[in-house]
């Protein structure tokens, strides 16, 4: 199982020249079979034949002078004949009906005058096995006794035959690979194009040409693709107007509450109004950052890190200290500056919110793949959340919602840019106490 092949068009081809290799044995062993049979009819009734000239040549001499005839004739090659008392004994076998017909018959081909014909032929053994021995009984008495040893048929002994084979079998080949890549071409262009949409669904649309069902394929494709932009679209769409028309009456109750005597009752109603405020805000964000329509540029990662790190510096400058970045390796990369600035400022800034510290570290542990890393010394995140705290609106714990602020709405946003990206962020507490954020990057 470890030889048959992972890839579609691998797996494919391997099929067909084992199937192309099957009938190719098949044809090949019906055919020389063919020959084989051709071989042995020939040689049968070349040395039936052969064979009854010999006996023509002697038959024909007086009885004294055949012994001296036997030994000035030219026999041919693998063939030894004397003059014998009684009928052939050897080889022990006997001939097979079948070929004794078609050697007896060949002989009637051979003219001897009707005094002359042997009063009687016997014969043994088979000439591509051993050889034949023909006795003939002759009109006068005594037997004449001609063996022939033929060699074995050999089916391939051709060379055109070979030639033919493997323009053949070359031809056959050359042919599948070509049928392979056209049948595998446009499964790899679909899983592009998938890979592709996933990454932006703004991605052009597929070619919808080729065969039909290629065509197929891609048209019905391009009709998910559009169909999830729409969506995406009427989504975007649909939270915008939501903030919009929930801004309206936020300002006024923020105008109404001013108008409240008790100052308490007041602030408590302001702060709520902002935190409200805040989520709306929040909400818009996210439904822009998953649908953005902003393009993406080769940019520095180490340089988008730095300006973060300021940024956050200057906003907290008692914590400046606790930002650090690493940068050893050199990474650029094709992205959406703005979408990329504002997931990696979640991150660093939940570091700093509820760590204190943010160091930050780039590396580039295989070609094609960056990673960053942002570690804080933090209290870290309860194992079992470590994933919720992915889900939109969710917070860890609700008592430091008051101190931090937050909507809960950073790291999916977070992990919805990188994902468009082709990457991934996780969460992972660290053994020496903290949290570590880890995001993966293609290059
Ligand atoms: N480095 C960290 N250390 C400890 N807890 C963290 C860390 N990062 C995130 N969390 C927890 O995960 C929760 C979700 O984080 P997330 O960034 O999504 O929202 P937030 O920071 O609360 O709000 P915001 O939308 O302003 O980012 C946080 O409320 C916090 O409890
Ligand atoms: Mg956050």
């Amino acid at each position: 199982m470890k030889l048959w092949p992972t890839s579609l068009g691998a797996r494919t081809l391997l099929t067909l020249l084992l199937g192309l290799a099957l009938v190719q044995a098949a044809g090949l062993t019906i055919h020389a079979y063919d020959r084989i049979d051709l071989q042995h009819q020939e040689e049968a009734s070349a040395l039936g034949m052969r064979a009854m000239g010999i006996y023509r040549s002697i038959v024909a001499t007086s009885v004294s002078e055949r012994q001296a005839a036997l030994q000035d004739l030219d026999l041919g090659p693998g063939t030894t004949a004397k003059l014998q008392q009684g009928p052939p004994l050897e080889p022990a076998d006997p001939t097979p009906d079948q070929l004794a017909h078609a050697i007896r018959f060949s002989m009637s081909f051979v003219q001897v005058r009707a005094a002359n014909h042997p009063r009687d032929v016997q014969m043994r053994g088979i000439p591509w096995d051993g050889g034949i021995t023909i006795g003939y009984l002759l009109p006068d008495g005594g037997w004449l006794s001609v063996k022939i040893i033929t060699p074995p048929p050999r089916p391939w002994h051709s060379p055109t035959f070979l030639w033919a084979f493997g323009v053949m079998t070359l031809c056959a080949a050359i042919l599948s690979f070509w049928a392979v890549r056209q049948l595998t071409g446009p499964v790899a262009t679909l899983a592009a194009a998938a890979e592709a949409l996933g990454r932006d669904v703004n991605a052009p649309p597929l070619p919808e040409g080729g065969p039909d069902e290629v065509a197929r394929a891609a048209s019905a494709f391009n009709t998910m693709a559009s169909r999830i932009r729409r969506f995406v679209q009427d989504r975007t769409f649909l939270l915008a107007a939501i903030g919009h028309d929930l801004r309206t009456p936020i300002t006024r109750l923020k105008l109404r509450a001013e108008f409240i005597d008790d100052d308490e009752l007041r602030d408590k109603f302001l702060a709520d109004l902002d935190e409200l405020d805040t989520m709306v805000s929040a909400t818009l964000a996210f439904g822009r950052d998953t649908s953005d329509m902003e393009p993406a540029v080769p940019l520095d990662l180490a340089a988008l890190l730095r300006t973060i790190l300021d940024e956050t510096g200057d906003a907290r400058p008692s914590q400046a200290d606790g930002l650090t970045l690493d940068a050893a390796a050199h990474v650029t990369l094709r992205g959406r500056p703005v979408a990329l600035k504002r997931a990696f400022a979640n991150l660093i800034g939940n570091a700093v919110k509820y760590g204190a510290t943010a160091r930050v570290c780039v590396a580039c542990p295989h070609p094609g793949l960056a990673t960053v890393t942002v570690e804080d010394d933090g209290p870290g995140i309860p194992p079992d959340q470590l994933e919720r705290v992915f889900d939109p609106f969710y917070r860890v714990e609700d008592s430091r919602n008051r101190e931090t602020g937050g909507t809960g709405l950073g790291l999916p946003i977070a992990r919805n840019i990188f994902r468009a990206h082709g990457g991934d962020v996780v969460l992972a507490n660290r053994a020496g106490g903290g949290a570590r954020a880890t995001v993966t990057l293609p290059v």
